[in-house]
């Protein structure tokens, strides 16, 4: 049997082993500390794997390193209306980043997309960074860190970049494929659940972060607005259970009206096979996208764990949601928590949605394969559901093996056995994830750092918009 005691503390020797330095201080913690593969970009500050570690060393106490890190990045910010496509729009914030250090002076390397494999920009780097900000200020209560100028400009700087008028009119976000945590051609175009409930998470906190001031007052009001308006149609056209399954089952296809109760046209023709030995009466999940024709019935865990954090998924669902995890632990949890997503795609589906992606086989890496940096929050869902035995049974079969196998960055296999084909060793956030689920077993308490109490003003919103448009169906 592993010694508990000795992987905790490895663990953080390693987190810290990993942490970057920019002209002496601590900024940021690269993504893998691997020799053993190509190092493309891993040596790099990723925006995304730092939110893990962030939270890590928030609950440790650690609070320099991520005020430093939230500095850096306002100022990495794009803060220039671009018309030339090439340079990153006004508000985006890099998805990663390296100092170089050259005769002795430090140099920070920033990276929107435009160098990265495939050339995929961040959507959800700044997201992340609202997300970082307001555990920051919850744990500190650096108040006046939040309404500094710099910190209150990089806020709106995202509500604009994210809440512009588009050609669409849904509340949701149109998000190119492999622009957040599945970086690469999925099949997750269109208005990824996953994306959806993370804007949500940032919408909360900005609500929370933003000075209250004439000039705020606008962006106050908005993100009030969005947020019942997402709610709604997340809700409304995402959650799954087995009474949306059935109304879905017996749909009339290609109503024309603003009535229309079909409202995205989709073939009941498209439903999958397995959802039927997936979904049953005490379960439910939002699913992976809604658009045009188009209902993605995958299971994606990162955006559903995150709504019940966010109070996105209300008590019933968020219930429901983890009682899919205990359905189905097998395949979710397995030998390594936690899948990314379920089912993978296969033959044909593969080659056309992945082009042909050798890393992303089925039950491999993003299509189906097992993140250990999930672990942070599952734990904190599972802890806020009350369900806290999960977490000790995630956490110990974790043991069994992380240390053991290097912190890898994945697992494959369909019951999460094999070490991801490519796998990084020394994965950061697989580091702290695990951290963050040790730090939350042992005071379930903690949570309250990542999550979301009911918000009153919220919820009237996301009633009346309901009423609003319901009475015209
Ligand atoms: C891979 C992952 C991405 C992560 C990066 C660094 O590209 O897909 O989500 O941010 O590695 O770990």
């Amino acid at each position: 049997m592993p010694d508990k005691k000795n992987i905790f503390e490895e663990a953080w020797a390693k987190l810290n082993d990993s942490i970057v330095e920019y002209n002496g201080k601590p900024i940021g913690t690269k993504a893998a500390s691997d020799n053993t593969h190509q190092t493309l970009n891993y040596d790099q500050i990723f925006t995304r794997d730092f939110a893990v570690s962030a939270i890590a060393f928030l609950m440790k106490g650690e609070y320099e390193i991520v005020k430093n890190f939230l500095l850096e990045t306002a100022d990495l910010q794009s803060k220039e209306k671009q018309f030339d496509c090439f340079k990153p729009g006004e508000g985006l914030m890099p998805a990663s980043f390296r100092v170089d250090s050259k005769n002795g002076k430090d140099k920070i390397i920033p990276d929107y997309g435009e160098k990265a494999i495939a050339r995929v920009a961040p959507v959800d780097s700044g997201f992340w960074w609202i997300f970082i900000l307001r555990a920051y200020v919850k744990i500190t209560d650096d108040w006046d860190f939040a309404h500094s100028s710099k910190i209150q400009k990089s806020i709106t700087l995202i509500l604009e970049l994210s809440m512009v008028n588009r050609f669409d009119m849904f509340p949701t976000l149109l998000v190119p494929d492999g622009s957040f945590m599945i970086d690469r051609r999925l099949g997750v175009y269109g208005y990824p659940f996953d994306i959806q409930s993370l804007f949500y998470s940032a919408l909360r906190s900005s609500k929370e972060l933003l000075k209250s001031n004439e000039e705020n007052k606008k962006y106050i009001d908005a993100v009030v607005e969005r947020l019942g308006n997402l709610a709604y149609h997340l809700q409304k056209y995402y959650w799954l259970d087995f009474n949306k399954l059935n109304e879905i089952y017996r749909y009339q296809v290609e109503e024309y009206s603003e009535t229309a109760i079909n409202q995205f046209n989709i073939y009941p023709q498209t439903i999958p096979k397995w959802i039927y030995n997936w979904l049953d009466y005490d379960n439910g999940y939002f699913v992976g996208n809604v658009g045009p024709s188009r209902l993605d019935f995958r299971f994606f865990s990162a955006g559903n764990l995150m709504a019940i954090l966010s109070g996105l998924a209300d008590k019933n669902e968020s219930e429901l949601i983890m009682n899919l995890f205990q359905n189905h632990w097998d395949y979710l949890i397995g030998h390594m928590p936690l899948k990314l997503c379920y089912p993978a795609l296969k033959g044909e589906d593969w080659r056309k949605l992945t082009g042909h992606d050798a890393k992303n086989i089925a039950w491999s890496y993003h299509n189906g394969g097992s993140w250990p940096s999930l672990l942070w929050v599952f734990s904190a869902a599972a802890s806020k559901v009350g369900k806290v035995e999960l977490i000790d049974k995630a956490i110990s079969i974790a043991e069994k093996r992380l240390q053991k196998d290097g912190w890898p960055e994945y697992y494959d296999g369909i019951e999460n056995r094999l070490i991801g084909k490519e796998a990084r060793t020394n994965q950061t956030w697989s580091i702290a994830g695990y951290l963050i689920a040790k730090m939350i077993q042992e005071k379930p308490e903690r949570v309250d750092l990542v999550n979301f109490e009911e918000d009153s003003e919220v919820i009237k919103c996301t009633k009346k918009v309901t009423k609003k448009l319901n009475n015209k169906s």
